[in-house]
């Protein structure tokens, strides 16, 4: 069985033919074909060497731990309830930049199959192993690609992007939106984890000054609409603060031992969970 996609080839930018049967491929008209690896997700960045480094294979099982429990939750809802309204009733094309897990993708792609529109969805993110997790939602295409290149998406062929606590390319996402589609950027604010950023060695986390970021955004020709502040207390357990530093930037440079006894030093914590869920919208 074969399917048309607005995903476009890395090497000659014609649009991609998925092929699901017997084994599940991308080619384009020109020639180029791609497999998916055994564990569904397609990998574009193959033999081009790129000089970023992948979260770990540990560090996306700390973070999908971390996400299944719930903490986040109240971030996911908020996403889904922000595209209520904005986009059209019967199909909606979404892509997520640096997707990681794709546990936001996945919660935005069961509250639009709860309208009963068709959702197409693309997930990009330079980790091999978050893919791995991406590919097994539904309705997706999983790809290993890096954000700051030409986006594999064709220009206008999606309504929402959504990039949560990942690299920008407003220039990109410009691209790839329809008119009057939506992004949606999630960054962590000054306050997300103050009372336990220093003692797991998590700075540096809140890099994305408001004022900055639509500045970016606009004159890339994406309208800021709306940032909505959202703030909360989690209670957090050992195991809990252990996967929430492990999953991010201190994950590369400590070692899980490291983590582990500064988390257990800090035993159980109320802690502040703080976002700015920016909108902005593509005009023309
Ligand atoms: C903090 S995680 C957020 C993941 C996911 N959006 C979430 O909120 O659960 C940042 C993600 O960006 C990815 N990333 C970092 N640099 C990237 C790049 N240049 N291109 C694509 N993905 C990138 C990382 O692999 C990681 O999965
Ligand atoms: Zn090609």
């Amino acid at each position: 069985m074969t399917k048309s996609t607005t995903v476009l080839c890395p090497v000659c930018d014609l649009v991609l033919v998925l092929t699901d049967d017997p084994r599940r491929s991308l080619s384009c008209p020109g020639g180029h074909c791609f497999d998916a690896a055994k564990q569904g997700y397609f990998n574009f960045l193959t033999g081009r060497g790129t000089n970023f480094i992948e979260d770990t294979g540990p560090m996306v099982i700390a973070r999908e731990e971390f996400q299944n429990r719930g903490h986040y939750a109240p971030l996911a809802k908020a996403l889904c309830a922000a595209i209520e309204g904005h986009h059209p009733e019967n199909k909606l094309d979404v892509l997520d930049a640096g997707a990681g897990t794709g546990y936001y993708l996945g919660e935005m792609i069961a509250s639009i199959s709860e309208t009963e529109a068709e959702v197409d969805a693309l997930a990009l993110d330079i980790s091999r192993y978050a893919m791995r997790r991406a590919a097994k939602l539904p309705h997706t295409l999983a790809m290993v690609w890096d954000v700051w290149r030409r986006l594999p998406s064709a220009d206008q062929s999606r309504d929402v992007v959504l990039n949560c606590f990942a690299p920008h390319n407003p220039q990109e996402f410009h691209r790839v939106l329809r008119a009057n589609g939506i992004c949606l950027v999630v960054t962590a604010a000054d306050d997300h984890l103050q009372e336990i950023r220093e003692p797991l060695g998590m700075l540096g986390i809140a890099e994305n000054k408001e004022a900055s970021l639509i500045e970016k955004f606009r004159s890339a020709g994406l309208q800021h609409q709306q940032t909505e502040n959202l703030t909360y207390a989690m209670d957090l357990q050992t195991s809990d603060l252990f996967n929430l530093a492990f999953m991010g930037p201190a994950g590369h440079h400590l070692s899980p031992e490291v983590l582990r006894a500064k988390a257990e030093s800090l035993g159980t914590q109320r802690v502040n969970a703080s976002f700015g869920v920016h909108m902005f919208v593509r005009l023309g």
